[in-house]
């Protein structure tokens, strides 16, 4: 029988991120240039509830009941058997291939819990609709780090660039013009919840300043949209640099990411600034598509260890 398989896009925050857990808006848009592919194989021998998970980004080769209950797989497809009201599922493979770099800010967890949801669902023979997929992915988010925004599961469900503020109904952007990132991997590795967990000590000791700074970076966000959709890219450059200026105040950057902001910009980027939870990770660049390479190159040798190019186009 032949598989039944679904992509999920990487994502990267444009502007908001931190500011996003505390209510404000902020930007994601897909970075279709990496993604997560799961495939579903029956086992017509195999007994019911019989579930083999096999993924090589996150070395796993196992029986899905000999997975620990806080296993993010487990916890997702419990959530998805009690949504559908299934005692177990019927005996099969589920294979995960990823090509999302993993903690460092492109949405890996998000990504494989959208593309898991979407192949056993369709599997199933009833493909859930966007609204569940988002919600079943958040609440594996909730395990990954305590108080996620639920923005990653947002941009990576709908595949499209998002306007996201927590509690609000999730905004497709409509680009006015398309627009060239260079996405570049600093190489160190540092989980979202660590940096979530000490921007929210740092909050609760200074209440009043932190709340200053995400005041900020909401407006910030809120400008940029309207940038965005009237197609003034060249602008949001400025909007970039503030931004990962506030983002080192809150702490979350790295003496190795500001050094890449600068020699994106040195480089003749437009704007720049980390991206995702930050202290490692990933930083974006806001490029013309002709100077492209030149940022790559800059960036690389400014000891990024991986870059990536992606132009956020319009959806047609
Ligand atoms: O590290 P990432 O790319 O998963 O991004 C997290 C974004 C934060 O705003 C830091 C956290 C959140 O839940 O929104």
């Amino acid at each position: 029988m032949p598989a039944i398989s679904a992509i999920a896009p990487g994502k990267a925050i444009l502007f908001g991120e931190h500011a996003v857990v505390y209510n404000q808006p902020a930007i994601a848009v897909p970075v279709h240039q990496v993604h997560v592919k799961t495939s579903v194989f029956a086992n017509p021998k195999g007994k019911p509830d019989e579930v083999w998970i096999e993924s090589q980004a996150i070395a796993m080769k196992s029986w899905l009941n000999q997975l620990p209950d806080n296993n993010a797989l487990v916890i997702l497809i419990e959530k998805y058997k009690a949504s559908q009201g299934f005692q177990y599922l019927p005996a099969m493979r589920i294979s995960i291939h990823s090509t999302i770099p993993v903690a460092g800010g492109l949405g890996s967890g998000a990504a494989v819990s959208v593309s898991v949801l979407r192949a056993i669902s369709a599997f199933m023979g009833h493909p859930l609709p966007d609204e569940q997929v988002s919600a079943l992915a958040y609440e594996v988010e909730k395990r990954h780090h305590g108080t996620p925004s639920g923005i990653d599961n947002s941009v990576i469900t709908y595949g499209q660039p998002v306007y996201f503020q927590r509690e609000r109904p999730i905004e497709v952007i409509h680009l006015g013009a398309a627009f060239t990132l260079v996405i570049a991997d600093s190489g160190i590795k540092c989980p979202t919840s660590t940096a979530v967990a000490g921007v929210r000590q740092r909050w609760l000791q200074q209440p009043e300043k932190y709340d200053a700074y995400f005041t900020r970076i909401g407006c910030i966000s809120e400008q940029a949209k309207a940038l965005i959709e009237s197609g003034q890219i060249n602008a949001l450059g400025p909007l970039m640099i503030e931004n990962h200026q506030l983002l080192r105040e809150i702490g979350v950057s790295l003496p190795q990411l500001d050094l890449l902001v600068t020699s994106a910009i040195n480089a003749g980027a437009l704007g720049a600034k980390l991206c995702g939870g930050g202290l490692g990770g990933n930083m974006l660049a806001l490029v013309k598509p002709e100077t492209a390479e030149d940022v790559s190159r800059a960036l690389l040798g400014a000891g990024a260890v991986r870059t990536i190019i992606t132009q956020v186009e319009p959806a047609r």
